[in-house]
C-alpha cells in the first residue's frame, strides 16, 4: 500500500478515536449526573421561605431555644419534609408536632406550655453537665422523646463528635519518634497540661497539682501555668488550636487528657488530640473510655491508679523504658487500629466533623431524625393508626453526681455538688408544676423550689 494511503488511513483512525473519546466522556458525565450518591438524599435543603400558616401539610418543628437562626424553612429529610422555624408564633399551630431544645439554653422558667399530647420534645446537647445539671435528673430526661447527646444510648449518638477520622489517628504528620522525645527531655518535662478552664466539675486541676508533686508537668494554659508559650504563639485562645502548637505538644511523651466532667461517653478532643499527634494520653473522664480507644493500651487511665503518686511512679518507669512506652503507640508505629466499635462508629456516622462538606453536620442530622419520626407519626395519626412511642431515659444523658477525683466520693465542699443538688430540687419542682398541666410563671417555679428545699431541710 502506498505511504499516501497509509497516512490517510491513520488520520481517519485518529479522528475516529477522538470522536469516540468525546462520546465516551459525554456518556460518562451523563451517567455520573444521574447516579444517586446516597449522601445527597439525606442532605437538607431549603425548599421555600416562610410559607403562611394554613397553606401546607407538613409537620412544623419549632426550635424553642434559638439555635439555627432560621426564621422558617421547609427542609427535606430523605422521603420526609418538615417546616423548621425559631419563631414562637408557630407554637399554637396545630401542625407543630415537635419542639426542639438546645440543652445549654433549656430553662424551666421558659417552656412551651401548655404541652399538647402531640408535642414531642427533642433535646440536642453535646456538652457536659457543666452547662446544665438538669439533664442529670431522670425527671427531666423523661420529658423528652428524642435525643442527640454524647451517650451511645441516645437516639443520635455524638460520642465521636471530636474525632476527625481513623486516618487522623494513624497520620504521622505531628509524630515525634521516641528517641527524639527522649532527647527533648532536657528542656521539656515528660508530661504536658494545657487547660484554660480551671474550675470544673471533674476538679481536674487539683488532681494535676498533686500529680505534679511527683513528676514534672509543663503547663502552658491558664490553669497551673508554669511555662510560657514560645514567641509567636502568645494569644492562648487561637494558639492552642494551631498546628504550630501541636508540633510542640507532640514532643512530649505524655499529654494530660482530663475532661471537665466525668460522664459515660463524654469524650472530647482532649483524648483525640494526643492520639492524633502521637503523644500518649493520660486520661480522666468517661469511665467507659476503653470502649472507644484505637487499641487497648492507647491511653493510660488515671482511674486505674490508687493515687496521683502511683500514676506518677508508673509514668516515670515508662519514660525510661522505650519498649513499654511504644506499646501505647501502636496506632502510630504499627498503623494499627483494632477496636471494631471505633472503626464502625466512624464508618457509619452520618454526620461529618469540622465542616466535612461530604456529609451533613450533626445539627442537620438531629433535625432530620426528629423530622422523620414526627412525619411518620403524623401520617399514622391521619390514617387513624396509633403513633409510635418515643421516650428518653437516664441512659440518654444521665451523668452521675460530681465526685472528688481522689476519693471518687461526693465532695461536700464542692460548688459543683451544690449545683447538682440544686438541680435535683429544680427537677422535682418542674415535675410537680408540669403535672398540673398548665402554664406557670418563673415566680411560681422558684417558690416551688424553695418549698421543696424547706420541706427537705425540716425533715
Ligand atoms: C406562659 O405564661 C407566661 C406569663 O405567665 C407568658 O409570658 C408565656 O408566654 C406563657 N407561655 C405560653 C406558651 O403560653
Ligand atoms: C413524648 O413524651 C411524653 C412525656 O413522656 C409522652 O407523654 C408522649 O406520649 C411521648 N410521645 C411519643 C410520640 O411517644
Amino acid at each position: 500500500m502506498p505511504a499516501f494511503y497509509r497516512t490517510r488511513k491513520l488520520r481517519s483512525q485518529v479522528a475516529l478515536l477522538i470522536v469516540g473519546i468525546i462520546i465516551c466522556f459525554y456518556f460518562i458525565i451523563i451517567i455520573l449526573n444521574s447516579l444517586d450518591w446516597g449522601v445527597e438524599d439525606d442532605l437538607l435543603y431549603n425548599i421555600a421561605e416562610d410559607i403562611p400558616i394554613g397553606t401546607r401539610e407538613y409537620p412544623i418543628l419549632l426550635w424553642w431555644t434559638p439555635f439555627t437562626g432560621e426564621s422558617g424553612a421547609f427542609k427535606r429529610c430523605g422521603k420526609e419534609i418538615c417546616f423548621f422555624t425559631e419563631q414562637r408564633k408557630y407554637f399554637t399551630d396545630d401542625l407543630t408536632k415537635a419542639i426542639l431544645f438546645y440543652g445549654s439554653s433549656f430553662s424551666p422558667t421558659d417552656l412551651p406550655l401548655p404541652r399538647m399530647p402531640y408535642h414531642d420534645w427533642a433535646l440536642l446537647h453535646e456538652e457536659s453537665p457543666k452547662n446544665n445539671y438538669l439533664f442529670s435528673m431522670e425527671k427531666v430526661m423523661k420529658l423528652f422523646n428524642h435525643t442527640a447527646t454524647f451517650r451511645r444510648e441516645s437516639d443520635l449518638p455524638l460520642t465521636l463528635q471530636y474525632l476527625q477520622s481513623l486516618d487522623s489517628l494513624k497520620s504521622k504528620k505531628f509524630f515525634v519518634p521516641t528517641a527524639v522525645k527522649s532527647l527533648k527531655s532536657k528542656e521539656l518535662a515528660p508530661v504536658v497540661y494545657v487547660q484554660t478552664d480551671c474550675n470544673t466539675p471533674s476538679e481536674r486541676d487539683s488532681y494535676v497539682e498533686e500529680l505534679a508533686k511527683h513528676i514534672p508537668v509543663d503547663s502552658y494554659g491558664k490553669c497551673l501555668q508554669n511555662k510560657e508559650l514560645p514567641p509567636g504563639l502568645t494569644d492562648a485562645a487561637s494558639s492552642f488550636n494551631s498546628e504550630a502548637f501541636f508540633f510542640i505538644l507532640s514532643q512530649y511523651k505524655f499529654n494530660l487528657a482530663f475532661e471537665n466532667a466525668v460522664c459515660r461517653d463524654y469524650i472530647t478532643e482532649k483524648l483525640w488530640r494526643p492520639l492524633e499527634i502521637g503523644s500518649v494520653p493520660i486520661y480522666y473522664g468517661s469511665p467507659a473510655v476503653e470502649d472507644w480507644l484505637p487499641n487497648p493500651e492507647s491511653a493510660i487511665l488515671a482511674k486505674n491508679f490508687a493515687s496521683p503518686k502511683h500514676l506518677a511512679e508508673h509514668l516515670l518507669r515508662l519514660k525510661a523504658d522505650d519498649e513499654a512506652y511504644e506499646r501505647h503507640l501502636e496506632h502510630k508505629i504499627l498503623n494499627k487500629i483494632s477496636n471494631k466499635r471505633l472503626i464502625e462508629g466512624t464508618a457509619y456516622r452520618e454526620w461529618g466533623v469540622n465542616n466535612d462538606l461530604t456529609k451533613p453536620n450533626f445539627i442537620d442530622s438531629f433535625e432530620c431524625l426528629v423530622c422523620k419520626r414526627v412525619a411518620e407519626n403524623y401520617r399514622r395519626e391521619q390514617k387513624g393508626q396509633k403513633r409510635k412511642k418515643y421516650q428518653a431515659t437516664m441512659e440518654h444523658y444521665g451523668c452521675p453526681e460530681p465526685v472528688s477525683p481522689f476519693t471518687l466520693e461526693p465532695d461536700s465542699s464542692s460548688w459543683w455538688l451544690e449545683l447538682y443538688n440544686k438541680a435535683k430540687f429544680e427537677a422535682a419542682a418542674l415535675e410537680k408544676l408540669l403535672n398540673r398541666g398548665a402554664n406557670f410563671s418563673a415566680t411560681e417555679f422558684f417558690q416551688e423550689v424553695i418549698n421543696l428545699l424547706e420541706n427537705n431541710a425540716s425533715q
